[in-house]
This record gives structure tokens, sequence and C-alpha cells, in this order.
């Protein structure tokens, strides 16, 4: 009796709860233990911080403050301005500065180094293309590809400016003031279920969102997945939109037999039509997983740029001017209602080097990450083989050697040939370098010329902050206040 009481003592809630902690901890314990145990290699300089969590909670902290660049910054001017190693979610890692970090790591792909994402991304997007290495990769990115890319994407160019359009209309006009961030969402998200699924059911549409948020929260977080992380609210959401996507995919199949459906009418016709250049079909579970990466991939990191750049254009009238009158020479001859043509788009020019500049200066993405194949010796250290890598899109983009006045807005720097390569990296680099790229010009430059052409606007908290988590956001949502334009 006694000892039955003592066990029920124990089983109380809190007592499961740590045992289970301690349980999912031992992976990350002995890592950690194992990591320390290098006495004679001569490892970049740097700390591991604390067993387990390294100086993770520092990263995270830089990045909500909005300042992700002081923790690499400090870092570079503490240890070595080349390398430095630290421990990030969980996992060792050495960080590689500057445009020779990202030189190193861009070319040297299946070589010393490939592609790594924290288990938190490998859990969440299985079997897609970020878990795939090597001619897997290589066969998947191409399938992938070829619907994303500038040929294949100028068939897509009038839907996406029809999604703007209506947008603006339902959203943005008749309003005197607009939550910029919030309502940006809408627009990429819309499109991205358009044109990757043909989700156009506004209620499907509304059902998905706020599931796609608490995905996106657990994307980059600690990978453990009890009640209550922010890790397990994106599986059970992950879970939840595959769901969706499955019964898309079964009334799909029958539409396409019964050509109610066409195969290029979306990603995921084409995906089910198509197989790669083995002549190998993706599996049901690979298109899930492959459309949920571009759905992640594809929205968030847009509405940031869309959104940072509206905030630089607030702040800067002479380029607002400059934009405006570019966009308004493309509309000029253009029938009323009438939409963009591919044309167009590359007329755009002085709108994406502002774009560009933006993205120097507020990249949405901090960077991403390797791992090391071999023991290799990068600026004299040793980089044992199985660490993780990563580079980052600050520690560039900020080089005076590169970008003379860093600070400085100037979008004269993307004339001509542009950066010096490697220096400027928000889609980052080599082979497995952002897929979207195109996908993303397209979508940035058609909202941007719909919503320039509309209205001018004010920044209603005009020094708001912006902060990662994990994409680059308004901390207040960026109010503006409107003003339509008579045109
Ligand atoms: C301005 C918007 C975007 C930015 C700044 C951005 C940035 C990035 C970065 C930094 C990477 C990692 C690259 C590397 O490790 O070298 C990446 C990967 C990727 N991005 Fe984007 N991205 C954007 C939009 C998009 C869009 C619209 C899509 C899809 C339609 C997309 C799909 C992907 C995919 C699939 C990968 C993984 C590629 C691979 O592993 O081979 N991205 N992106």
């Amino acid at each position: 009796m006694g000892m039955d009481m003592e066990v029920t003592e124990l089983l109380t809630f809190p007592a499961l709860l740590a045992l289970l902690v301690f349980v999912l901890s031992v992976p990350f314990i002995t890592k950690f233990v194992k990591t320390r145990k290098h006495p004679n290699l001569n490892l970049p300089p740097g700390s591991l911080g604390w067993p387990v969590i390294g100086e993770t909670f520092e990263f995270l902290r830089r990045g909500y403050e909005g300042e992700p660049e002081l923790f690499i910054r400090e870092r570079m001017e503490k240890y070595d301005s080349r390398v430095f190693k630290t421990s990030l979610l969980g996992e060792p890692m050495i960080m590689f500065c500057g445009a020779a970090g990202n030189k190193f790591l861009f070319s040297n792909e299946n070589k010393d180094v490939q592609v790594w994402w924290p288990t938190s991304v490998r859990k969440l997007l299985r079997s897609s293309l970020v878990t795939k290495v090597g001619y897997e990769a290589k066969t998947m990115r191409k399938l992938l590809m070829s619907f994303l890319n500038p040929e294949a994407l100028k068939n897509y160019l009038a839907k996406m400016d029809t999604v703007a359009c209506c947008h603006i209309t339902n959203h943005w006009q008749g309003k005197e003031d607009v939550l910029v961030y919030p309502t940006v969402k809408l627009y990429a998200f819309e499109l991205a279920c358009c044109l990757f699924a043909s989700i156009e059911d506004a209620i499907l549409v509304f059902k998905l969102s706020p599931q796609f948020d608490e995905f996106l929260k657990g994307v980059i977080s600690f990978p453990i997945n009890l009640p209550g992380t922010r890790f397990h609210r994106a599986m059970k959401a992950a879970d939840a939109i595959r769901e969706e996507l499955k019964l898309i995919i079964k009334k799909r199949r029958v539409d396409l037999e019964e050509k109610r459906a066409s195969p290029t009418q979306d990603l995921l016709s084409y995906l089910l039509v198509t197989s790669d250049s083995s002549g190998r079909f993706l599996t049901e579970k690979e298109i899930i997983d492959n459309i949920l990466l571009l759905l992640f991939a594809g929205h968030d990191t847009s509405r940031s740029v869309i959104t940072s750049v509206i905030q630089y254009l607030g702040r800067m009238p002479h380029v607002y001017e400059q934009v405006l009158e570019e966009q308004l020479e493309i509309s000029k001859g253009k029938e009323a209602g009438q939409l963009l043509q591919w044309e167009d788009i590359q007329k755009m020019k002085y709108l994406w080097n502002v774009a560009s500049e933006v993205m120097r200066l507020s990249p949405p993405v901090t960077g991403s990450y390797r791992e090391a194949l071999n023991n290799f010796t990068y600026a004299g250290y040793t980089i044992p083989k199985g660490w993780k890598l990563s580079w980052s899109t600050s520690s560039s983009h900020k080089d005076p050697a590169f970008f003379p006045d860093p600070d400085h807005f100037d979008a004269s720097r993307f004339e001509g040939a542009g950066p010096t390569p490697f220096s400027y990296a928000p889609f980052g680099g080599g082979p497995r370098m952002c897929l979207g790229q195109e996908f993303a010009r397209l979508e940035i430059l058609v909202f941007m010329h719909n919503i320039v052409k509309r209205f001018k606007w004010w920044l209603l908290i005009p020094n708001e902050k912006f902060l990662h988590d994990p994409m680059l956001k308004p901390s207040k949502g960026l109010s503006i206040r409107l003003q339509p334009l008579q045109i």
C-alpha cells in the first residue's frame, strides 16, 4: 500500500513531464558531450554556450529584437571575422562569415558540404526537397523548377495580376488605414494556394491560413514534441494541412481522369502527371510534402519583402516618386483593365533595384545551413566531418568593402553588373539556391505595381521596428494611412 502511494505520487504530471523532457534530451546531451571531445583539433574559436541549449536563446533573442546581425557581428569581432563556432537549436555549428564564407559554402555543395536543415524543419517537411541530397535532390529540384522557371511562370502572370487586383479592391480600396503585414499575407497566401493547388475556395483558404501560421512558428524551433511547445503545435498544424491536401489530391486525380482538370493548371496537376528525369513519378507523400514546402517557403518570405518595401517607400518619398513614374510609364498605353504582360515586368528595373536594396538592408531570411561531408580546413581551422555549418545574409550585406556606406539606402548599387558575386545573397547560392527566386520577383513586382499606381501612403508609426520570428516582420504589423491616387 505504502509503495503504491509512493508510485502514484511520483507519477504526477510534472514528474512525468520532467521524465519525458529528460528522455527527449538524451540525444542532445550525447551530441553535446561528443562535441566537446575534440581536444586536439584546431577548431574555429567561439563558444558552445550552455549544455544542449548552446547559444540558441541569445541567437533567437537578437532576432526577436530585430538585430540578428548583432549575434554574428559580436562574435566576428570577438573571435574571428571569417569563421567562428557556436551551438544552435541543439547542434554544434560553425558560422561562415562574409562573402568569402558564402563563396566557400555555395561552391562546395556535394564536395565538402551538403545542404542541411535543423531537425524541426526536417520533421515538419518530411520527404520534401529540403530533406533530399545528392542525385535525389537534383532530380526533384529539376522537376519543381520546370514549374517555377521564368518560361513556365509567364503562363501564370495573368493570374498573379488578377489576384493582386482583386486583393487590392477587396482589402485596400475604400480604407483609410491598412495594417500591412496581415493584409499582404492574404495576397501571398491566396496566390500560393491558387497557383500551387488551385485552392480558391475562400472558406478553405480562411481555414488553412491560421494553420499555416502555427506551422510557420514551429519551423525553426527546438524539436521537442510536447503539448504546449511551438514544435508540437506546428506538427499538429502540418498534419491538418496534409489531410486537406490529401482530399484535394483524391479529387484532382478523378478530375484529371475525367478531363475536368488540366494537367498544367497548377503545380499539383503538374506533379501528378509529370515524372522526373529518371522516369519516376513522385509518391503522394512527396507531392504533399513538396506542396507544403512551397506554400511555406513561398508566401511568408515574399510578404515580408513587400511589407519592408512599403515601409521604405513610406519613409523615402523621393524613391516612391521614382517608382511611381516608372510604373505609370508602364501603364500608359494600356487599356483600362488590361493585365500586365511579360515585357512590362522586364521594364520594372528601378522597382526591382529598390526591392533588392531593401532585401540587402532588411533580408527576410537570416541565412541557412550546410553539413560538413569530410574533415577539411578553412581559414586555417579544422572543420570536422558531420558538423553543421551556417552562413548569414547580414555578415556580407553590410560589409563596407562591398557596399560603401552600408547603412545608406542606394538602389543604384544594383544597376549594371550589380554587387560583387557572393556579397549579396538574400536567396542563398550554389546548387541549393532558392528555387522560388523568379516566382518571388514576379509576385513582389506585380503587387507593388498595383499598389503604387493606386495609392500614396504614410507610416503611422514612422520608425516601427522589424523583428525575426522566424521571418522578418514588423513588430506592430505596419499601420499605414492611404491616400488614393486619381490616375
Ligand atoms: C523574397 C522571397 C524569398 C527569399 C528571400 C527566399 C530565400 C531563400 C533562402 C535564403 C533559401 C536557402 C538557400 C540556400 O541554402 O542556399 C531558400 C530556399 C528555398 N526557397 Fe526561397 N526565398 C524566397 C521565396 C521563395 C518562393 C516564392 C518559393 C517557392 C515558390 C521558394 C522556395 C524555396 C525552396 C523550395 C527552397 C529550398 C531549395 C533547396 O533546398 O534546394 N522561396 N529560399
